[in-house]
Protein backbone atom coordinates (compact mmCIF):
# COMPACT_ATOMS: atom_id res chain seq x y z
CA UNK A 1 0.00 0.00 0.00
CA UNK A 2 2.90 2.62 0.08
CA UNK A 3 6.93 2.82 0.35
CA UNK A 4 9.09 5.34 1.93
CA UNK A 5 11.47 5.53 -0.93
CA UNK A 6 13.49 3.27 -3.33
CA UNK A 7 16.97 3.75 -4.29
CA UNK A 8 18.85 2.21 -7.32
CA UNK A 9 22.60 1.26 -7.80
CA UNK A 10 22.54 0.34 -11.50
CA UNK A 11 20.21 -0.34 -14.89
CA UNK A 12 17.40 -2.93 -14.47
CA UNK A 13 18.18 -6.55 -14.93
CA UNK A 14 17.06 -7.87 -18.11
CA UNK A 15 13.53 -9.55 -18.23
CA UNK A 16 14.11 -13.60 -16.65
CA UNK A 17 17.12 -12.64 -15.11
CA UNK A 18 17.19 -13.70 -11.10
CA UNK A 19 18.02 -12.05 -8.21
CA UNK A 20 18.62 -12.10 -4.74
CA UNK A 21 16.04 -10.57 -2.26
CA UNK A 22 16.30 -10.09 1.42
CA UNK A 23 13.50 -8.76 3.63
CA UNK A 24 13.63 -6.90 7.06
CA UNK A 25 10.70 -7.22 8.43
CA UNK A 26 10.35 -4.17 10.23
CA UNK A 27 6.96 -4.12 12.04
CA UNK A 28 3.50 -6.17 11.73
CA UNK A 29 0.36 -6.30 13.27
CA UNK A 30 -2.91 -8.28 12.70
CA UNK A 31 -3.63 -6.33 9.59
CA UNK A 32 0.07 -4.31 8.34
CA UNK A 33 3.21 -5.27 7.77
CA UNK A 34 6.01 -2.59 7.12
CA UNK A 35 9.14 -4.27 6.30
CA UNK A 36 12.88 -2.80 4.32
CA UNK A 37 13.94 -4.76 0.82
CA UNK A 38 17.83 -5.07 -0.48
CA UNK A 39 17.55 -6.35 -4.60
CA UNK A 40 21.16 -7.91 -5.05
CA UNK A 41 22.49 -9.38 -8.30
CA UNK A 42 25.81 -11.71 -7.88
CA UNK A 43 26.64 -10.01 -4.24
CA UNK A 44 26.57 -6.55 -5.43
CA UNK A 45 23.09 -4.54 -4.43
CA UNK A 46 20.94 -3.25 -7.23
CA UNK A 47 17.96 -1.65 -5.60
CA UNK A 48 16.92 -1.14 -1.89
CA UNK A 49 13.40 -0.71 -0.76
CA UNK A 50 12.86 1.17 2.67
CA UNK A 51 9.21 1.24 4.59
CA UNK A 52 7.43 -1.27 2.23
CA UNK A 53 4.11 -1.35 3.88
CA UNK A 54 1.27 -3.87 2.82
CA UNK A 55 -1.76 -5.24 3.95
CA UNK A 56 -1.72 -9.06 5.67
CA UNK A 57 -3.98 -11.29 4.14
CA UNK A 58 -4.47 -15.22 4.65
CA UNK A 59 -3.30 -17.20 2.30
CA UNK A 60 -4.95 -20.69 2.23
CA UNK A 61 -3.50 -23.80 0.69
CA UNK A 62 -7.13 -23.61 -1.79
CA UNK A 63 -5.89 -20.10 -3.11
CA UNK A 64 -2.51 -20.60 -2.62
CA UNK A 65 -1.28 -22.26 -6.38
CA UNK A 66 -3.91 -19.42 -8.38
CA UNK A 67 -1.72 -16.65 -5.99
CA UNK A 68 1.48 -18.21 -7.43
CA UNK A 69 0.57 -19.17 -11.25
CA UNK A 70 -2.70 -17.69 -11.89
CA UNK A 71 -2.55 -18.28 -15.57
CA UNK A 72 -2.18 -22.07 -15.03
CA UNK A 73 -4.27 -22.49 -11.74
CA UNK A 74 -8.16 -22.88 -10.60
CA UNK A 75 -9.31 -20.76 -7.95
CA UNK A 76 -12.45 -22.46 -8.67
CA UNK A 77 -12.97 -26.09 -8.68
CA UNK A 78 -14.35 -28.17 -11.41
CA UNK A 79 -17.97 -29.70 -10.89
CA UNK A 80 -17.40 -33.48 -12.21
CA UNK A 81 -20.99 -34.04 -12.89
CA UNK A 82 -21.15 -31.47 -16.24
CA UNK A 83 -18.69 -30.77 -18.35
CA UNK A 84 -17.76 -27.03 -18.44
CA UNK A 85 -18.89 -26.25 -14.85
CA UNK A 86 -16.86 -24.74 -11.96
CA UNK A 87 -18.14 -23.82 -8.41
CA UNK A 88 -16.49 -21.73 -5.81
CA UNK A 89 -17.60 -22.79 -2.07
CA UNK A 90 -14.78 -21.21 -0.27
CA UNK A 91 -14.90 -18.13 1.78
CA UNK A 92 -12.60 -15.22 1.45
CA UNK A 93 -11.65 -14.67 5.28
CA UNK A 94 -10.79 -11.15 4.61
CA UNK A 95 -11.70 -8.49 2.55
CA UNK A 96 -7.95 -8.40 1.76
CA UNK A 97 -7.85 -11.43 0.39
CA UNK A 98 -11.09 -10.76 -1.55
CA UNK A 99 -9.88 -7.54 -3.32
CA UNK A 100 -6.46 -9.41 -4.03
CA UNK A 101 -8.04 -11.72 -6.05
CA UNK A 102 -10.75 -9.36 -7.40
CA UNK A 103 -7.62 -7.10 -8.75
CA UNK A 104 -6.39 -10.81 -10.36
CA UNK A 105 -9.48 -11.82 -12.24
CA UNK A 106 -11.32 -8.68 -12.98
CA UNK A 107 -10.41 -6.26 -16.18
CA UNK A 108 -10.84 -2.83 -15.97
CA UNK A 109 -14.92 -2.74 -16.67
CA UNK A 110 -15.16 -5.33 -13.91
CA UNK A 111 -13.51 -3.61 -11.39
CA UNK A 112 -14.99 -0.22 -11.74
CA UNK A 113 -18.57 -2.96 -11.07
CA UNK A 114 -17.11 -4.91 -8.85
CA UNK A 115 -15.80 -1.75 -6.70
CA UNK A 116 -19.60 0.04 -7.14
CA UNK A 117 -21.04 -3.01 -5.08
CA UNK A 118 -21.85 -2.91 -1.17
CA UNK A 119 -19.99 -5.86 0.87
CA UNK A 120 -22.08 -8.64 0.92
CA UNK A 121 -22.61 -8.11 -3.01
CA UNK A 122 -19.13 -7.66 -3.77
CA UNK A 123 -18.57 -11.39 -2.51
CA UNK A 124 -21.30 -13.20 -4.11
CA UNK A 125 -20.46 -11.53 -7.70
CA UNK A 126 -17.04 -11.99 -7.22
CA UNK A 127 -17.27 -15.75 -6.37
CA UNK A 128 -20.12 -15.76 -9.76
CA UNK A 129 -17.30 -14.43 -11.68
CA UNK A 130 -14.50 -16.34 -10.54
CA UNK A 131 -16.34 -19.29 -11.14
CA UNK A 132 -17.30 -17.92 -14.72
CA UNK A 133 -13.75 -17.05 -16.01
CA UNK A 134 -12.20 -20.47 -13.94
CA UNK A 135 -15.09 -22.38 -16.13
CA UNK A 136 -13.89 -21.25 -19.33
CA UNK A 137 -10.52 -21.61 -18.71
CA UNK A 138 -10.64 -24.78 -17.99
CA UNK A 139 -12.95 -25.77 -20.66
CA UNK A 140 -9.84 -23.95 -22.93
CA UNK A 141 -7.66 -25.59 -21.46
CA UNK A 142 -9.26 -28.86 -21.82
CA UNK A 143 -9.10 -27.64 -25.88
CA UNK A 144 -5.68 -27.48 -26.13
CA UNK A 145 -5.05 -23.96 -25.17
CA UNK A 146 -2.42 -22.99 -22.68
CA UNK A 147 -1.75 -20.62 -19.59
CA UNK A 148 -4.78 -18.19 -19.85
CA UNK A 149 -4.79 -15.45 -17.34
CA UNK A 150 -8.42 -15.44 -15.75
CA UNK A 151 -8.03 -11.13 -16.74
CA UNK A 152 -8.18 -12.54 -20.43
CA UNK A 153 -11.59 -13.67 -19.95
CA UNK A 154 -13.87 -11.06 -19.92
CA UNK A 155 -17.59 -11.45 -18.31
CA UNK A 156 -19.69 -8.27 -18.52
CA UNK A 157 -23.58 -8.43 -18.78
CA UNK A 158 -26.16 -7.67 -21.23
CA UNK A 159 -28.65 -4.62 -20.71
CA UNK A 160 -31.74 -7.50 -19.12
CA UNK A 161 -28.24 -8.77 -16.74
CA UNK A 162 -27.42 -11.79 -18.63
CA UNK A 163 -23.79 -12.68 -18.32
CA UNK A 164 -22.00 -12.70 -21.64
CA UNK A 165 -18.49 -13.94 -22.09
CA UNK A 166 -15.62 -12.62 -24.57
CA UNK A 167 -11.59 -14.00 -24.92
CA UNK A 168 -9.47 -13.87 -27.74
CA UNK A 169 -9.28 -17.89 -27.71
CA UNK A 170 -12.63 -19.14 -28.47
CA UNK A 171 -15.69 -17.42 -30.54
CA UNK A 172 -19.50 -17.60 -29.03
CA UNK A 173 -18.44 -19.13 -25.36
CA UNK A 174 -21.46 -18.77 -23.53
CA UNK A 175 -22.22 -18.50 -19.87
CA UNK A 176 -24.49 -18.81 -17.00
CA UNK A 177 -23.56 -17.98 -13.40
CA UNK A 178 -25.66 -18.32 -9.94
CA UNK A 179 -24.75 -18.23 -6.31
CA UNK A 180 -25.96 -18.43 -2.65
CA UNK A 181 -23.97 -16.42 -0.32
CA UNK A 182 -20.84 -17.56 -1.14
CA UNK A 183 -20.89 -20.47 -3.37
CA UNK A 184 -21.14 -19.76 -7.07
CA UNK A 185 -21.45 -22.04 -9.93
CA UNK A 186 -20.75 -21.47 -13.41
CA UNK A 187 -21.20 -23.05 -16.25
CA UNK A 188 -19.43 -22.57 -20.00
CA UNK A 189 -20.63 -23.75 -23.40
CA UNK A 190 -20.03 -23.06 -27.24
CA UNK A 191 -22.54 -21.85 -29.72
CA UNK A 192 -25.43 -22.35 -27.43
CA UNK A 193 -27.16 -20.74 -24.68
CA UNK A 194 -27.08 -22.13 -21.47
CA UNK A 195 -29.04 -21.65 -18.10
CA UNK A 196 -27.93 -22.52 -14.10
CA UNK A 197 -28.99 -22.44 -10.79
CA UNK A 198 -28.05 -23.08 -7.36
CA UNK A 199 -30.49 -23.10 -4.67
CA UNK A 200 -30.75 -23.84 -0.76
CA UNK A 201 -33.19 -26.45 0.34
CA UNK A 202 -35.21 -25.09 3.09
CA UNK A 203 -38.74 -25.81 4.03
CA UNK A 204 -41.61 -23.36 2.21
CA UNK A 205 -44.62 -21.83 3.17
CA UNK A 206 -47.50 -23.39 1.61
CA UNK A 207 -48.34 -19.80 -0.22
CA UNK A 208 -45.04 -20.24 -2.15
CA UNK A 209 -46.16 -23.41 -3.58
CA UNK A 210 -49.00 -21.78 -4.40
CA UNK A 211 -47.85 -19.06 -5.82
CA UNK A 212 -44.57 -20.78 -7.65
CA UNK A 213 -46.67 -23.84 -9.06
CA UNK A 214 -49.83 -24.33 -10.59
CA UNK A 215 -52.05 -26.70 -9.79
CA UNK A 216 -50.77 -29.51 -12.31
CA UNK A 217 -47.35 -28.90 -11.15
CA UNK A 218 -48.08 -29.42 -7.70
CA UNK A 219 -49.30 -32.54 -8.84
CA UNK A 220 -46.06 -33.66 -10.20
CA UNK A 221 -44.30 -32.60 -6.86
CA UNK A 222 -43.49 -36.15 -4.92
CA UNK A 223 -44.91 -36.58 -1.41
CA UNK A 224 -41.89 -37.79 -0.08
CA UNK A 225 -38.74 -35.10 0.23
CA UNK A 226 -40.93 -32.42 -0.41
CA UNK A 227 -38.73 -29.47 0.27
CA UNK A 228 -36.18 -31.05 -1.68
CA UNK A 229 -38.32 -31.69 -4.66
CA UNK A 230 -39.96 -27.97 -4.67
CA UNK A 231 -36.24 -26.83 -5.09
CA UNK A 232 -35.54 -28.80 -7.74
CA UNK A 233 -38.66 -27.51 -9.75
CA UNK A 234 -37.37 -23.84 -8.69
CA UNK A 235 -34.44 -24.68 -9.42
CA UNK A 236 -34.98 -26.25 -12.99
CA UNK A 237 -37.58 -22.87 -13.66
CA UNK A 238 -34.72 -20.61 -13.05
CA UNK A 239 -32.19 -22.22 -15.12
CA UNK A 240 -34.52 -22.28 -18.08
CA UNK A 241 -35.24 -18.65 -17.43
CA UNK A 242 -31.27 -17.88 -17.62
CA UNK A 243 -30.96 -19.97 -20.67
CA UNK A 244 -33.84 -17.79 -22.31
CA UNK A 245 -31.72 -14.44 -20.95
CA UNK A 246 -35.21 -13.17 -19.79
CA UNK A 247 -35.08 -14.46 -16.04
CA UNK A 248 -38.14 -15.14 -14.12
CA UNK A 249 -39.44 -11.67 -14.39
CA UNK A 250 -41.74 -12.45 -11.22
CA UNK A 251 -43.76 -15.15 -13.39
CA UNK A 252 -42.36 -18.26 -12.13
CA UNK A 253 -45.57 -19.96 -13.65
CA UNK A 254 -44.20 -18.81 -17.43
CA UNK A 255 -41.93 -21.88 -17.12
CA UNK A 256 -43.99 -24.83 -16.14
CA UNK A 257 -42.57 -27.87 -15.37
CA UNK A 258 -43.94 -30.12 -17.36
CA UNK A 259 -42.48 -33.95 -16.13
CA UNK A 260 -40.46 -35.64 -13.90
CA UNK A 261 -37.89 -38.05 -15.19
CA UNK A 262 -35.60 -39.29 -12.26
CA UNK A 263 -33.85 -35.98 -11.40
CA UNK A 264 -34.32 -34.33 -14.65
CA UNK A 265 -37.68 -32.26 -15.04
CA UNK A 266 -38.83 -30.76 -17.79
CA UNK A 267 -39.60 -26.82 -17.98
CA UNK A 268 -41.93 -26.80 -21.13
CA UNK A 269 -39.93 -28.57 -23.19
CA UNK A 270 -36.58 -27.59 -22.07
CA UNK A 271 -34.71 -30.86 -20.01
CA UNK A 272 -33.31 -29.53 -17.20
CA UNK A 273 -31.04 -32.04 -15.25
CA UNK A 274 -31.39 -31.23 -11.31
CA UNK A 275 -28.90 -32.60 -8.57
CA UNK A 276 -28.64 -32.68 -4.88
CA UNK A 277 -24.98 -31.30 -3.46
CA UNK A 278 -25.34 -31.32 0.37
CA UNK A 279 -27.97 -29.31 1.70
CA UNK A 280 -28.16 -27.28 -1.97
CA UNK A 281 -29.58 -27.97 -5.10
CA UNK A 282 -27.97 -27.43 -8.68
CA UNK A 283 -29.72 -27.38 -11.78
CA UNK A 284 -28.74 -26.81 -15.29
CA UNK A 285 -30.35 -26.70 -18.58
CA UNK A 286 -29.50 -29.79 -21.09
CA UNK A 287 -29.93 -29.58 -25.43
CA UNK A 288 -33.30 -29.89 -26.18
C1 LIG B 1 -32.50 -12.37 -12.34
C2 LIG B 1 -32.69 -13.81 -11.95
C3 LIG B 1 -32.05 -14.67 -13.01
C4 LIG B 1 -32.00 -14.02 -10.59
O1 LIG B 1 -31.96 -15.33 -10.18
P1 LIG B 1 -31.70 -15.72 -8.66
O2 LIG B 1 -32.02 -17.17 -8.51
O3 LIG B 1 -32.39 -14.77 -7.76
O4 LIG B 1 -30.16 -15.48 -8.42
P2 LIG B 1 -28.97 -16.41 -8.91
O5 LIG B 1 -27.85 -16.24 -7.96
O6 LIG B 1 -29.39 -17.80 -9.17
O7 LIG B 1 -28.55 -15.77 -10.30
C5 LIG B 1 -28.04 -14.50 -10.36
C6 LIG B 1 -27.24 -14.40 -11.66
O8 LIG B 1 -28.08 -14.65 -12.77
C7 LIG B 1 -27.54 -13.95 -13.87
N1 LIG B 1 -28.61 -13.23 -14.53
C8 LIG B 1 -29.21 -12.08 -14.13
N2 LIG B 1 -30.16 -11.73 -15.03
C9 LIG B 1 -30.15 -12.68 -15.99
C10 LIG B 1 -30.88 -12.86 -17.19
N3 LIG B 1 -31.81 -11.99 -17.59
N4 LIG B 1 -30.62 -13.93 -17.95
C11 LIG B 1 -29.67 -14.83 -17.60
N5 LIG B 1 -28.93 -14.70 -16.46
C12 LIG B 1 -29.17 -13.63 -15.68
C13 LIG B 1 -26.46 -13.01 -13.35
O9 LIG B 1 -25.20 -13.54 -13.67
C14 LIG B 1 -26.69 -13.03 -11.86
O10 LIG B 1 -25.55 -12.93 -11.08
P3 LIG B 1 -24.67 -11.58 -11.00
O11 LIG B 1 -25.62 -10.44 -11.05
O12 LIG B 1 -23.94 -11.68 -9.72
O13 LIG B 1 -23.79 -11.67 -12.20
C15 LIG B 1 -34.22 -13.99 -12.00
O14 LIG B 1 -34.65 -15.26 -12.31
C16 LIG B 1 -34.99 -13.39 -10.88
O15 LIG B 1 -35.31 -12.23 -10.92
N6 LIG B 1 -35.27 -14.14 -9.83
C17 LIG B 1 -35.91 -13.56 -8.68
C18 LIG B 1 -36.94 -14.48 -8.13
C19 LIG B 1 -38.34 -14.23 -8.71
O16 LIG B 1 -38.55 -13.81 -9.83
N7 LIG B 1 -39.30 -14.55 -7.91
C20 LIG B 1 -40.65 -14.50 -8.35
C21 LIG B 1 -41.52 -14.30 -7.18
S1 LIG B 1 -42.65 -15.64 -6.96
Amino acid sequence: VGLDAATFFGPHPAIGERLDCTVWIRRHGARQVRADLELSSEGRVWAQIKGWEDRRMESELWMWTAMQYPQLNLLAEPYPHLEGCCLTRQAFASSAARDFFARRYLDGTEIARYRALSQRRKSEWLAGRIAAKDAARRWLWGQGHGPIFPIEIAVHEDPGGRPTLRCSYADDLRVSIAHKGVTAVARVAQGHDVGIDLERIESRTSSFEESAFTAAERRLLPDVDRDEWQTRFWAAKEATAKRLGTGLGGDPRRFPISAVEGERVRVGECPVATRREGDMIIAWTEKE
